[in-house]
């Protein structure tokens, strides 16, 4: 529940100060806050309400075809353990379950959790990034909810007690993957012969997407270790060697060896490999600023390299702005669907630090974004695009002059980054026409994919339709998309990202709400 009406907060916020605002100074942010600040009309609770039924349809069809599997496949009522086997989508579902209030998906749910064996796992390699940000993390936000404001959810004090031992247990099985010369993990493993597949190198994005998991286990458990193997690895990420992996202050390459702690490259950008390293530096100094704060500062240092290296403006629409990748002396000018999410990033940094240049960068990037939604047949971004006007397909040279962009892979697998960023642009300014973005792109989402006894992903955004369907069930429809484009219509409970730069809880890459320390 929300502690304050808004005016106390904002008064509270506009005496305090917010650092160092460049722009305007709090109070200016604060009382436009303040006047855009809307209340959830009928509409946005209709909306809301048509989100949950979606997210029913997709849990019964899971639950009736594939539990306790990891993934539904909706076409043929089969499914896969693509991640481990332990159930992956009911895991990553709890914390959305527990937003929406749905009790019945809970009480499933918790109930399952005490009987899955995390000590060994379906055959075949796990990837220790996934694993912690699906597993991981929808473990201790379902403690951190129904140990806190969702209590009134859970069943008794001892099940939810149960979630953080099996979080434990979970840990415990995957830490020897740091026992490596430099403590950087291996990325790829078999739990059941406790192996690892023997790479020389990890990525930027699998090693620096761990310490926000880690450390909450750590702080909540009382055993340091979790939080010091995590931190370890994150260090070299940190220090970045040697020189020349680092073109622009805070940006770096994108492969680690594993031996030696150096980087290889200076691939460098917001793509698939790099982006939550980036999204998690801010993500740290919001979970604990007093233990974090170097980690902001070099979030600061990629925010501020990013704006002068890498926003890029197609020559056919230079209103709008993309992140370009940089690679060795060149630009490639290609992004993806899931570099979108950096729009959102930059507002919540910087809303937490009181930056207004930041604000406006980030609103940039979710327009840029939004665009790639509202310019194809289905209303849906495809999974890549680019913008070289020296290398635009001949077929789609009419659509790139209207667009911006060109499509490069048409594909959509049920991806959250751009209704993620939505929802921060909507949290951050209160601006209505961020609701409205969300609920259409959700619409598209839910007219296109839905398919046999659940959702799909599809091969051609840009044709009606959406073309073929992959029959996937992806788990993170349940932890990100659902729960993105749920509570962007409805008002703050405390697990919400808050409009004035003060969090109590910090979504994880998979958008697991996790509470801030202290
Ligand atoms: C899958 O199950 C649904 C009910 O959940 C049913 O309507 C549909 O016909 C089934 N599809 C196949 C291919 O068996
Ligand atoms: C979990 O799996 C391991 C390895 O297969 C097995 O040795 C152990 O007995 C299982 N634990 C439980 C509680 O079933
Ligand atoms: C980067 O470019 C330089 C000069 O063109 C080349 O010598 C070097 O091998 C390249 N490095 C990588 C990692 O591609
Ligand atoms: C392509 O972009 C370059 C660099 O912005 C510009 O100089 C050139 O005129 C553009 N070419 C076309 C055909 O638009």
């Amino acid at each position: 529940m929300r502690v304050a009406p808004w005016f106390l907060v904002l008064l509270f916020v506009a005496c305090s100060g917010t650092g160092d605002a460049t722009a305007h100074p709090a109070w200016v942010r604060e009382s436009l806050l303040l006047k855009n600040n809307r209340r959830s009309t009928d509409t946005d609770s209709q909306r809301a309400a048509a989100v949950k039924q979606a997210f029913q349809t997709a849990w019964d069809g899971y639950q009736d075809h594939a539990l306790p599997h990891d993934q539904l496949h909706p076409l043929t009522n089969s499914s896969d353990d693509a991640l481990g086997g332990w159930g992956a989508s009911a895991i990553d579902a709890l914390s959305t379950a527990v937003v929406m209030g749905n009790a019945d998906v809970v009480k499933k749910i918790v109930s399952l959790i005490p009987a899955i064996n995390f000590t060994s796992s379906s055959p075949g390699t796990i990837s220790l990034f996934e694993t912690t940000i699906r597993y991981l993390g929808g473990l201790l936000a379902g403690y951190d909810l129904l140990k806190g404001p969702a209590a009134s959810l859970a069943a008794s004090p001892d099940t939810v007690e149960t979630i953080l031992a099996q979080a434990q247990s979970l840990a415990d099985s995957l830490k020897y993957a740091f026992n490596t010369p430099t403590g950087i993990p291996y990325n790829y493993l078999d739990l059941n012969s406790k192996s690892h597949d023997n790479a020389q190198t990890n990525g930027l994005a699998t090693v620096g997407t761990l310490v926000l998991e880690w450390s909450h286990l750590a702080d909540l458990t009382g055993n340091a270790e979790y939080g010091t193997i995590s931190q370890k690895a994150e260090s070299y990420l940190l220090n970045p060697q040697p020189a020349w992996t680092q073109p622009f202050p805070g940006l770096v390459g994108t492969n680690v060896a594993i031996e030696t702690g150096l980087f290889q490259d200076n691939y460098v950008g917001w793509v698939a490999g790099d982006d939550s390293f980036y999204e998690y530096l801010i993500k740290m100094y919001v979970y604990d600023p007093s233990r974090f704060a170097p980690y902001k500062d070099r979030w600061v240092a990629a925010a501020e390299s990013t704006m002068s290296h890498l926003a890029s403006s197609p020559t056919s629409r230079p209103d709008l702005t993309f992140l370009d990748v940089y690679n060795n002396g060149t630009y490639n000018l290609e992004s993806q669907h899931l570099a979108c999410f950096a729009g959102g990033n930059f507002l919540l940094g910087g809303s937490v630090l009181g930056r207004q240049d930041l604000i406006n960068f980030g609103l940039k990037l979710v327009d840029g974004c939004h665009e790639t939604y509202v310019k194809t047949a289905t209303g849906i971004g495809p999974e890549s695009f680019g913008w070289n006007n020296a290398t635009v397909p001949a077929s789609q040279l009419a659509f790139y002059q209207d667009a911006g962009f060109y499509i490069i892979n048409p594909e959509y697998i049920l991806r959250p980054e751009v209704l993620e960023s939505i929802y921060y642009a909507y949290r951050i300014t209160g601006d209505q026409k961020y609701r409205d973005w969300s609920w259409a792109a959700f619409t598209a989402i839910d007219q296109t994919t839905r398919a046999g006894s659940g959702f799909s992903g599809i091969s051609n955004v840009n044709i009606p339709g959406g073309g073929s369907f992959d029959d996937v069930q992806q788990s993170f429809l349940f932890a990100e998309v659902f729960k993105y484009s749920y509570l962007i219509q409805t008002d703050g409970e405390e697990w919400q990202v808050s409009g004035s730069g003060h969090n109590q809880f910090v979504f994880n890459t998979e958008a697991h709400p996790l509470r801030v320390a202290g």
